[in-house]
Order: C-alpha cells, then sequence, then structure tokens
C-alpha cells in the first residue's frame, strides 16, 4: 500500500457526501484526480461541477462532467472538495503544492460546505513545520513581499518555471511555525502585492476525511 491506494481510497470515500442536483466546487492536485474520475459515473445525478484550475477543468471536461463557471452561478456552490498539502486538528490547511491555492481558496469561500479528503501522512499537529507556505505573489511584487516575508522569519524559495493560472508567480516559505494560522493569514494577505496566502484558516474546512491502513476515518 502507498500513497497512491491511501489517496484513491479516500477520494471514492468523498463521493457519498454529493447529494441529487447538487453544485460542486472541484479542487485540485492527484487526490482530486481519482475524485473527478469517479464523479464521472453520477454524473447525470449532479447540476455541475466548478473548477479551481485549468487541469481540472481540462480534466472535468474530458470526463463529460458538466462545467459551471462561477460568475455563472446564482445561489453558493453545495459543497467543495478538495484535499490539502497539510491539515491540523483544527481542520485548517496549508494549500496550493501544486499552485491552485487562489481559486481553491475563492471556490472554498463560495461554498456551503468544504469536505477535506487527505491521506494520514497530511495530518499534522503544526502547520508550515515540514510542508513550506505558498504564496502567489504580483510579479512585479516579488521582492519587496519576500522582504516583508523575512521580517516575519520566513525564508521564501522562488518556484522555478511556474506560472499560475491567473498569471503570477509563487514563492514557498520556509521556516515558519504557524501557530497561529487565522492571524497570519490576515497578516500575509495584507501585504500589498500579495493574491494569496495557502493558508486556509479562516475558510477551514467542516469536514475532514482520512485515510490510513485502518480505512477512513471521519472529523467533523
Ligand atoms: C493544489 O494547489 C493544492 O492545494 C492541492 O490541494 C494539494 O497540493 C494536494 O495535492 P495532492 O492531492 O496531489 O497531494
Amino acid at each position: 500500500m502507498n500513497v497512491r491506494y491511501f489517496k484513491k481510497k479516500v477520494a471514492l470515500s468523498a463521493i457519498e457526501y454529493i447529494s441529487k442536483n447538487s453544485v460542486i466546487g472541484i479542487g485540485s492536485g492527484s487526490t482530486m484526480k481519482y475524485f473527478i474520475k469517479e464523479l464521472s459515473s453520477i454524473r447525470s445525478f449532479i447540476i455541475g461541477a466548478v473548477a479551481s484550475s485549468t487541469i481540472s477543468y481540462n480534466y472535468l471536461r474530458e470526463l463529460n462532467i458538466p462545467i459551471i463557471e462561477l460568475n455563472d452561478l446564482n445561489s453558493c456552490i453545495d459543497i467543495y472538495i478538495d484535499s490539502a498539502d497539510e491539515v491540523n486538528f483544527h481542520m485548517e490547511m496549508i494549500k496550493g503544492g501544486g499552485g491552485a491555492l487562489t481559486r481553491e481558496k475563492i471556490i472554498s469561500t463560495a461554498s456551503k460546505k468544504f469536505l477535506c479528503i487527505i491521506d494520514e501522512s497530511k495530518f499534522v499537529k503544526t502547520l508550515g513545520v515540514s510542508f513550506p507556505l505558498p504564496i502567489e505573489v504580483i510579479p512585479m511584487a516579488l521582492k519587496f513581499v519576500i522582504n516583508e516575508i523575512k521580517k516575519i522569519g520566513g525564508i521564501s524559495k522562488y518556484r522555478n518555471h511556474f506560472i499560475t493560472d491567473n498569471g503570477n508567480c509563487i514563492i514557498d516559505v520556509y521556516n515558519l511555525t504557524i501557530n497561529q494560522p487565522v492571524s497570519l493569514e490576515k497578516y500575509v494577505n495584507n501585504i500589498p502585492g500579495v493574491v494569496c496566502v495557502g493558508i486556509f484558516a479562516i475558510r477551514k474546512a467542516n469536514i475532514l476525511l482520512i485515510s490510513d491502513i485502518n480505512g477512513v476515518r471521519k472529523i467533523i
């Protein structure tokens, strides 16, 4: 059994959270790829899906799952489903390992519920200790943002050869022990030039499914 096995397992168990005639927000990444595949078998059951990245959008289209643009919706998305890079016991997260954090944050915040699906390796005591914090930055503000982050002890690494779906760049910040995710999320979001920080604490998950050798367990 490897990580892929656990990702697939948790993705399959998320299907039971999909209600008839609902609009689903779709995250990004390899766990979500398993989920999208599974969702295709019940595509006639749902109204449609809102994609958080070009990769997820293309995969939804390939599997003939109806796609809805956020701007065309008159009400909230019923449920947002996504994985994360790290999740703590309070269901606060680090996301953005795949670089789709900004749209993920928009869509998750526009959803009534956030169901987060992870394998056990991502369930951590403290955010930011082993996984660097991704931040999407407007290119001309890169140096300024890196310097501002340095003032709070963060060591930034520019993500080479990577442009987000929004045309921006990403820095991955090391050396942060995130004990107060909500205040750090607000602080970093307030730095001019920052488009989005990969802390999801203001909009955290409502339900967490964790897959390990004993099966899939739920935290609410
Ligand atoms: C994408 O930007 C991320 O937020 C993903 O949710 C995260 O990286 C999880 O990806 P995997 O399912 O590939 O581990």
